[in-house]
């Protein structure tokens, strides 16, 4: 890349033509789905149509999940504070983490690491537990099993993606749940890290695909706190409870 002229492989830009990694945007308009496109974007080729029905159920598995998550109760607090809708929805965006939708990121480069290495669902769980560390992608507040998961994973056998990293996946399950009454579901995160992976998508992209899926959900929730809710309403935790000193006095 030279110094002074950035290259970019992702989109042509002329005078009345826009190509995305070569194809017209004209011609996408009226012939791709928004997950054809996000395919093409991220891939940089067309998807299949297995891979395309596959990108459509990803994106929508992640869309929502009611008011509790911290990106929603982010995004309607910035809003609430007088904000505009853009810094609404980049707050909730700027809540998503290795707890919170990122994890599919640290799950997808475990399982397409172990993949390569060889490396089992016990061995795996074994030097997890040895560093003291969690498996990304496992274990719900809600849900003893993640209903997402489950269709996701159907979808991802109907369109041919099952493999060693899904079944890595799923072992892993198994595994973590051995010995104990804990359960800890494989979540929306990790059957999404397990389909990318098999997708062949690099683990760097795993946050990406949470953004994308869940950006028209913080949307929508910004939209109705902006519509139906007072400036500065009451926002959870109702009360705060107060744990510090005692009142005293400045001696
Ligand atoms: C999502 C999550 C925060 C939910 O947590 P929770 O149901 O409130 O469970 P807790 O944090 O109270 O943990 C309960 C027990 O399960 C264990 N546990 C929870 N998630 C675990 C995981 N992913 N891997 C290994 N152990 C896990 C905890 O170590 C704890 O064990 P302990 O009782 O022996 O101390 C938690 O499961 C987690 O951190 N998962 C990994 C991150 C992730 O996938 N996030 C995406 C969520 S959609």
């Amino acid at each position: 890349m030279s110094e002074t002229n950035w290259t970019t492989s992702i989109t042509k830009t002329a005078a009345g033509e826009l190509r995305v990694r070569g194809y017209a945007i004209t011609d996408m308009i009226a012939r791709l789905s928004f997950a054809q496109t996000v395919f093409l974007i991220l891939k940089g080729q067309l998807p299949t149509e297995a891979e395309a029905r596959m990108m459509e159920g990803l994106l929508v598995s992640s869309i929502d999940h009611g008011i509790t998550p911290p990106s929603n109760l982010a995004a309607r607090t910035v809003l609430s504070g007088g904000n505009s809708l853009n810094a609404a929805v980049a707050a909730g965006i700027l809540t998503i983490g290795d707890s919170h939708g990122g994890a599919i990121e640290q799950c997808a480069r475990i399982l397409q690491e172990a993949v390569v290495a060889g490396e089992d669902a016990a061995t795996l769980v074994r030097r997890l537990k040895a560093a003291g560390k969690r498996m990304p992608g496992y274990g719900h507040r809600i849900h003893a099993r993640d209903p997402r998961s489950n269709a996701l994973l159907e979808l991802a056998d109907q369109c041919g993606f099952t493999g060693p990293h899904i079944r890595l996946a799923a072992a892993l399950m198994e595994e973590l749940e051995r010995g104990t009454d804990k359960k800890l579901p494989l979540n929306v995160d990790g059957a999404i890290a397990a389909v990318i992976s098999e997708m062949g998508f690099d683990w760097r992209l795993g946050k990406g695909f949470f953004i994308i899926a869940r950006t028209p959900g913080l949307v929508a929730h910004v939209f109705e706190e902006w519509t139906t809710q007072k400036p500065m309403r009451k926002l959870g935790p109702l009360g705060g409870e107060y744990a510090g000193p005692a009142d005293r006095e400045i001696p």
